[in-house]
């Protein structure tokens, strides 16, 4: 492919978090285009077994393949645990960035020794965790929580409502008891409620959103690859959600600071997107 400088960067998530991830990709990389997809008709992924997980990631992964993507962020902490050795081992023309909780900073700057982790159930299950953990916690006590029902309020923009604070309260209290200085965030939809965390956790808290260093990470593989955009083109995004287009297109603004069109694609099963690309009727 000898244009693919031109070609979109494809990102994707069960639903809005990838957002968080595209956030720093826009910050750093204005120039890109960008091809965004949210699972939003199979979320939450967190609690699903990792083999379905697997099916959807390579679904989406064919139809970002599809509309020219030339290199992959799986935006999904969930989607990197369940699927992103296989996706590499699948695609291998293809290359792709995932998502890992980012327990290594976290281990080298913690004080007391003690750090907070927000993760999905499946993300906690994945061996990607667990060689995280042995490689990089290096004697640092790690306190895990899987937030039930925070990846939901996200989706439905309720970032500091009563019960998305209820759900961080009772996550993050009992880590604050055992004196814990910082919170890694092992999930995209988190960052989101930043502001919420650091009022409960206070400011001494550290709270780390790994999404710039994702970004970072794209950035150096496409010049590595000879793969950028000309840094003076302006680039856009296409949405595209497997959930309701107008339910998707109402948060950008909120959650993404852009606003943009959102195409419907379906499912057929588990394992075929039908490339439906029909732009949604504006509201
Ligand atoms: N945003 C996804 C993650 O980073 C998970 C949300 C879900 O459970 O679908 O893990």
């Amino acid at each position: 492919m000898s244009d693919s400088f031109n070609h979109p960067i494809g990102v994707f998530d069960s639903g809005v978090g990838g957002l968080s991830v595209l956030r720093a990709i826009r910050a750093q990389m204005p120039e890109e285009s960008v091809l965004y997809f949210g699972d939003q008709g199979h979320i939450p992924y967190g609690p699903r077994p990792m083999e379905q997980i697997r099916r959807f990631s390579e679904a989406i992964a064919n139809f970002l393949l599809a509309h020219n993507a030339k290199i992959v962020v799986v935006a999904c902490n969930t989607a990197s645990a369940a699927a992103l050795k296989y996706l590499r081992a699948r695609f291998s023309n293809l290359q792709f960035v995932g998502m890992e909780p980012a327990v290594k900073p976290a281990a080298e700057t913690t004080r007391t020794g003690k750090v907070g982790v927000l993760a999905t159930p499946a993300t906690f299950q994945g061996a990607l965790y667990a060689s995280v953990v042995e490689r990089f916690a290096n004697g640092v006590e790690l306190f895990q929580d899987t937030c039930k029902g925070l990846v939901q309020e996200i989706e439905k923009g309720n970032l500091t409502g009563s019960e998305t604070r209820r759900i961080l309260e009772g996550a993050l209290r009992p880590m604050l008891e055992k004196n814990i200085d910082t919170v890694v965030l092992g999930c995209t939809h988190y960052p989101f409620v930043i502001p919420l965390i650091r009022e409960i956790a206070g400011e001494k808290v550290r709270v780390i959103d790994p999404a710039p260093a994702v970004a970072r990470q794209v950035k150096r593989l496409l010049e590595a690859g000879g793969m950028k955009s000309d840094p003076s083109a302006r680039g856009d995004v296409r949405f595209f959600t497997s959930g309701d287009p107008e339910a998707l297109k109402s948060m950008l603004p909120l959650l993404l600071g852009e606003s943009g069109e959102v195409e419907r694609v379906k499912w057929v099963g588990d394992s075929v997107l039908a490339g439906e690309t029909k732009q949604a009727p504006a509201p």
